[in-house]
C-alpha cells in the first residue's frame, strides 16, 4: 500500500469521526463523546498529513517541507494551547471569531499559491482551476476581514453599533455582481490584476458586511462566519486536492449555516437580512430619550422582599458571568428553597455571549437542572411571579423589543420579567447592554435597581438572610 492510499484511508476515517463528533455534540448527554470523537479525528488527520510530508521529504532530496511544517506545528500548537488555557469563558466568542479569521486568511493564501504556482493541466481543467482560485480567495478574504471586525466588536475595541453607510445594500449587491463578472473574466483570461482586484474587493466587503450589523445580531454573525470559514476551507480543499478538507469544510459550512438559521428564528430575525449585512435593518429612531426616574434599592430591601415572596424567578445574563456570581446565586437559590420559596431560572437563548453560556455557569455551580427553564417554558409564568431577580442581564429583558416597533431590537423575543409583581435589577450603572439599546425596564414602577457588582450584592443579601 502506498503512503498516498494510506493517507486517503486515514482521511476517510477522520471524516467519519468528524460526523460522529457533530452528532454527539447535538445532545447534552453525548456531548463529551462528541468532543472525544472530534479530537481523535483531528489527531488522525494531522498525523496522516505529517506522514505524507515526511515520506515526500524522504522521496525528494529536500527536507525543507518537513522542517517548515514542524516549525509551523510547534508555533501554532504553542499559541493555541496558551490562548485556550488563559481565555475566560466570557472571552470565548472573540477568540472563536479570531480563529475563523485564520481559516479565511489560509484560504486566501492557498488560492494565491494555486495561481502563482499552478500545476500543469489540460485547458479544460485550467478553467475549473482558475474558478476554484477565484472563489476560494473571495470567500477566504470575506471571512478574514469579517471575522476581524467581529473580533473587534465582541472584544469592545470597536463600537457595536451598526455602520450605516448611505447606499450600503447597493454597495454589497454591487460587490457580489462585480465578483461574478470578474470570475467569468478570470476563467477566460487569468490576469494577475484581476486576482488583486477581487482580493481587495472581498476584503472590503467582509469588513463592511459585519460592520453593518448591530450588536444585538452578533451571535448570529459569529455562527455565520463559522459557516463561511467552513466554505473557505472546502474551497482550499478543492485547490489542494485534499478530500478531507473538502468534507470537513462542507460539514462546518453547512452546520454553521443551520445554526445561524436556528438562532435567527430564536431571535425573530430574517436569516437573509443578517447574511446580507443587515439588509433592511434601519438605524434606531428612539435615541437615549429621558425615560423618567429610576428607584434604587438596597440589599436589605431585596432580602426583605425575598422573605415575603412565594415564587422567585432569576433571569441571569452576561453580567452574572463577568461577576462570577453563579456560586452565591446558587447558594441564594438553595436558601430560599429551604424556606419553601419556589425558585426557578429563566434562560434567554442568547443570554451571555455564547449559546448555552448561562446553563454552563449554573451547572458549574450545581444548580439543579430541573429548575433551569428556557424562555418559552417560563415566559407565561412571569405574571404570576412575586419577584424576578435580573442578575447582569439587560438586552434579554428589554420591554422595548416587545413594545417599541422603532427599537433596533424590535421583534426579538425577550423574557417578560416586567409582568412580575416586583423586579430587582442587579447591575453597576444605568449603562445599556450589548446591543447599545436603552432599557425602559429600569424606569418601571415595579422595578428596583440594586447597583454594584452582582457577586458582592448577592453575598450582601445572603448575609442579611
Ligand atoms: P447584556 O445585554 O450584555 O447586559 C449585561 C449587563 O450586565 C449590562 O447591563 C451590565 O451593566 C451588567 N454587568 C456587567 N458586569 C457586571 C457586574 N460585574 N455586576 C453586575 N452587573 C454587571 O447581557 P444579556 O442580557 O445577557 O444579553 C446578551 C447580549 O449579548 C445580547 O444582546 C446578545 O445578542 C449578545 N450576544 C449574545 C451571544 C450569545 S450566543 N449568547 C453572543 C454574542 C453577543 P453595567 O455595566 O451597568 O454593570
Amino acid at each position: 500500500m502506498t503512503a498516498e492510499s494510506l493517507a486517503t484511508a486515514a482521511y476517510l476515517v477522520a471524516a467519519l469521526l468528524f460526523i460522529l463528533s457533530l452528532a454527539g455534540l447535538s445532545r447534552h448527554e453525548s456531548a463529551r463523546n462528541g468532543v472525544v470523537f472530534g479530537i481523535a479525528g483531528m489527531t488522525l488527520a494531522l498525523a496522516a498529513t505529517v506522514l505524507l510530508v515526511v515520506l515526500d521529504a524522504w522521496g525528494a532530496a529536500s527536507a525543507l517541507g518537513l522542517v517548515l511544517m514542524l516549525v509551523a506545528l510547534v508555533i501554532g500548537a504553542s499559541i493555541g494551547l496558551w490562548r485556550a488555557r488563559v481565555v475566560e469563558m466570557t472571552g470565548m466568542p472573540q477568540l472563536i471569531a479570531l480563529l475563523h479569521s485564520f481559516v479565511g486568511l489560509a484560504a486566501v493564501l492557498v488560492g494565491w499559491n494555486g495561481y502563482l504556482d499552478a500545476p500543469d493541466m489540460s485547458t479544460a481543467l485550467e478553467g475549473i482551476h482558475h474558478a476554484e482560485v477565484f472563489v476560494g480567495v473571495f470567500i477566504g478574504a470575506v471571512t478574514f476581514t469579517g471575522s476581524i471586525v467581529a473580533f473587534l466588536k465582541l472584544s469592545g475595541r470597536m463600537s457595536s453599533a451598526p455602520l450605516m453607510l448611505p447606499g450600503k445594500n447597493a454597495m454589497n449587491l454591487g460587490a457580489v455582481v462585480a465578483f461574478i463578472a470578474f470570475t467569468v473574466w478570470f476563467v477566460i483570461d487569468p490576469r494577475l490584476w484581476l486576482l488583486i482586484v477581487v482580493t481587495a474587493l472581498a476584503l472590503a466587503l467582509g469588513w463592511h458586511l459585519v460592520a453593518s450589523i448591530g450588536g444585538g445580531d452578533m451571535p448570529v454573525v459569529v455562527s455565520m462566519l463559522n459557516s463561511y470559514s467552513g466554505w473557505a476551507a472546502a474551497a482550499a480543499g478543492f485547490l489542494l486536492n485534499n478530500d478531507l478538507l473538502i468534507v470537513t469544510g462542507a460539514l462546518v459550512g453547512s452546520s454553521g449555516a443551520y445554526l445561524s438559521y436556528i438562532m435567527c428564528k430564536a431571535m425573530n430575525r430574517s436569516f437573509l437580512s443578517v447574511i446580507a449585512g443587515g439588509f433592511g435593518i434601519q438605524a434606531s429612531s428612539s435615541g437615549d430619550d429621558e425615560q423618567g426616574e429610576h428607584r434604587e434599592v438596597s440589599a436589605d430591601d431585596v432580602a426583605r422582599i425575598l422573605l415575603d415572596a412565594d415564587s422567585v424567578v432569576i433571569a441571569p445574563g452576561y453580567g452574572m458571568a463577568v461577576a462570577q456570581a453563579q456560586y452565591p446565586v446558587a447558594e441564594l437559590t438553595a436558601r430560599l428553597r429551604e424556606r419553601g420559596v419556589d425558585v426557578r431560572f429563566g434562560i434567554h437563548p442568547v443570554a451571555g455571549r455564547l449559546p448555552g453560556h448561562m446553563n454552563v455557569l449554573l451547572a458549574e455551580a450545581r444548580v439543579p437542572y430541573d429548575i433551569v427553564l428556557g424562555m418559552d417554558e417560563i415566559n407565561d409564568d412571569f405574571a404570576g411571579t412575586s419577584v424576578v431577580l435580573v442578575i447582569g442581564a439587560n438586552d434579554t429583558v428589554n420591554p422595548a423589543a416587545a413594545e417599541d416597533p422603532g427599537s433596533p431590537i424590535a421583534g426579538m423575543p425577550v423574557l417578560k420579567v416586567w409582568e412580575a409583581a416586583e423586579v430587582v435589577v442587579f447591575k453597576r450603572s444605568m449603562a445599556s447592554g450589548y446591543a447599545g439599546v436603552p432599557n425602559p425596564l429600569f424606569f418601571r414602577e415595579n422595578t428596583g435597581m440594586l447597583f454594584g457588582d452582582a457577586k458582592q450584592r448577592v453575598e450582601d443579601i445572603l448575609r442579611v438572610l
